[in-house]
């Protein structure tokens, strides 16, 4: 949450700041803000709202060598052009990402000291902290700082008697940097240091980087130098940019075959039988170290997530206890470490984070790790905290996901756990030779059926312009089915505003369908064969209060028209491979019902894409 960006160099900051705020504004974008050392001393400019606003009112003449830019996303103050960061106190100016729990102690030390906070933020009070322990020594002041702060934070601080330097230091929030000839970058994710580079180091926990115009010093907090640990991306900007799609999340909804194919491909290889005649394809875990006693030496496995990943969790709990036999558990993370939860070293914890740096999911996974269970995390961001704390990782391939609305990560997550599950069943012996590699050949073949999906785009458009005026919802479905509907009405809600629910479908009848009134729209996912009859009876039931149908099926399955008003066909498939097509069908109905309804697809209001505070 938050976006951080600062630059020193030979190149305008001010330029600098606001093009990597407008690549960081996902993670937040109720306000914004830049600071630069500029005539002698620095400068702040700052705005409610989008980048854009803040752009608006920079004039052309604001040429720096160096500054810092941050874009919020609310939590201490509302949202207000004087919480909106740099905060300054003295000769400190500072931007930060994350909470400073004890922020009302530090506020009542530093009042007594004579010092009066002008905005509601944690933030400002860090600044009046730094300021009043400095004495020109920045080292001394950030590690007596590092001493009295508590909570999550990564800032990156100037003082204005040292220009065109930046201090950073981190406890939990992410910061990455690089240096390049043009000057040395800060941010709080790679997409803003693409430009100047691919090679990026993170900002390890409790350690200093001083930026200068020529070079980025990293000292541990007794000023030990400590070399960088570089790491690089394999994409480039095009990757992080619309490339000619309306939207971020239209983008990343069509690169869903490429990403599910970079996941699995390096985890598919081919093997000839013994009488040379036949090749089989069988998963392959050894680019990712992941043993195959990591599953036999355990008797349960949690899945805890937020949000969407958790969505996948609730997919992966459905394969891995079909395939494996082995109980699976799925929790919410904020939820997980307060349930009191049973962990032993015979558990596996399965923790799953597109970003790798969501708060709750971090911290549920160090509870696995104190408790003494083994930890595998599903993640797309290399090197991030939660990539970085667990025993085993087994990176996503997605690429940048920009859109609030996760789509290819989720898919992406999911094509993780099948394969998981494919290498699993087959080790512990659940599956045979020809068994695994019929399905990883259908695995390949998802990729084929989601194409078939997208080419329905009109189709799409059609069926969302009814969902227009629209203000209640429901999803229902069965088995697999009903883990997909959550993720449907989780993406349908988060973009346009719509309130929905999702139900096992069975369920209905338990409460909810009194709320099934006439012309209230139901989306009934029926890709399950060995549940189409008891599905279609949720239909008629439904049907039979005048719900206005919209039915996701196969195309062989047999279902009576009268029982829906628009139905859309994925290609058949064996059941278990049937959420990937189904799971593009509700992303586009998401993303067309909330274009048609004139919304800010990308940034819906009140979200962010990395939600880095508890
Ligand atoms: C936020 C995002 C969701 C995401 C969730 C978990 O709420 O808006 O799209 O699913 O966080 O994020 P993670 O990075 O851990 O997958």
């Amino acid at each position: 949450m938050c976006g951080i960006i600062g630059f020193t160099g030979h190149l305008n900051s001010a330029e600098v700041l606001l093009k990597g705020l407008g690549e960081l504004e996902y993670r937040g974008y109720d306000s914004a803000g830049i600071a630069c050392f500029m005539d002698g001393g620095i400068r702040i400019i700052k705005s409610v709202g989008k980048v854009a606003a803040l752009k608006e009112k920079v004039p052309a003449a604001f040429v720096s060598s160096c500054g810092i830019g941050h874009t919020r996303w609310a939590t201490h103050g509302g949202v207000s052009e004087v919480n909106a960061h740099p905060h300054s106190c003295g000769k400190v100016t500072l931007i930060h990402n994350g909470i400073i729990e004890n922020y009302h102690e530090l506020e009542h030390e530093l009042k007594l000291g004579g010092r009066q906070p002008s905005s509601q933020t944690d933030t400002e009070i860090a600044a009046m902290l730094i300021d009043s322990l400095y004495y020109g020594d920045a080292y001394q002041t950030i590690k007596a700082a590092v001493d009295k702060l508590e909570g999550a934070y990564a800032f990156c601080i100037l003082f204005s008697d040292q220009p065109d330097v930046i201090y950073c230091i981190r406890k939990g929030s992410p910061l990455v940097a690089c240096s390049t000839e043009q000057g040395s970058v800060v941010a709080s994710d790679m997409v803003a240091l693409l430009r100047y580079s691919k090679d990026y180091f993170i900002l390890p926990e409790f350690h200093i980087a001083k930026l200068t115009k020529t070079s980025i010093t990293l000292t541990d907090l007794n000023e030990e130098r400590v070399e960088p640990e570089m790491l690089s991306v394999t994409w480039d900007m095009s990757a992080a940019q619309k490339n000619g799609f309306k939207h971020y999340m239209l983008k990343e909804i069509y690169e869903q075959p490429e990403a599910i194919t970079r996941t699995i491909a390096p985890r598919i290889k081919k093997y000839t039988g013994e009488d040379s005649k036949k090749e089989y394809l069988l998963p392959d875990l050894t680019c990712d170290n992941i043993p195959d006693s990591l599953f036999s030496d355990i008797n349960r496995i949690i899945i805890t997530a937020c949000g969407t990943a958790m969505h996948a969790g609730l997919m992966g709990k459905v394969l891995l206890e079909r395939l494996l036999r082995i109980p699976v558990t799925v929790d919410i993370a904020s939820e997980f470490r307060y349930q009191d939860p049973i962990m032993d070293r015979n558990t596996l914890v399965i923790t799953v984070s597109q970003s790798g740096e969501t708060a709750d999911t971090l911290a549920a996974l160090r509870l696995a790790h104190e408790m003494g269970a083994k930890t595998l995390s599903i993640v797309n961001v290399k090197g991030s905290a939660i990539a970085r704390e667990s025993d085993y990782v087994f990176y996503t391939h997605a690429g940048p996901e920009i859109a609030v609305a996760s789509t290819k990560a989720y898919t992406a997550q999911l094509s993780a756990f099948y394969i998981l599950a494919f290498r699993f069943a087959y080790a512990k012996g659940c599956l045979a030779k020809n068994e695994v590699s019929n399905y990883l050949q259908k695995l390949y073949d998802v990729v084929l059926s989601i194409e078939e999906v997208l080419k329905q785009a009109d189709y799409f458009k059609k069926i969302s312009k009814e969902l227009i005026h629209t203000e209640n919802l429901f999803f229902i479905g069965r088995g697999m089915d009903s883990a997909l509907a959550c993720e449907g009405s989780i993406k349908l809600k988060e973009i346009t505003y719509i309130h929905s629910e999702a139900y096992a479908a069975g369920e209905l009848k338990h409460g909810t369908l009194s709320l099934i009134t006439e012309g209230i729209p139901v989306i009934a996912l029926a890709t399950q064969s060995n549940v189409l009859s008891k599905m279609v009876s949720n239909m008629k039931e439904v049907r039979a209060r005048g719900a206005m149908v919209i039915c996701i099926t196969t195309k062989d399955a047999v279902i009576e028209s009268s029982l829906y008003d628009f139905r859309i066909d994925i290609p058949a498939t064996e059941d278990i491979f049937a959420p990937y097509a189904a799971a593009v069908a509700l992303q586009m109905i998401a993303y067309y019902t909330s274009a048609s309804r004139g919304l800010d697809v990308d940034q819906p209001r009140n979200l962010a894409k990395s939600v880095t505070v508890e």
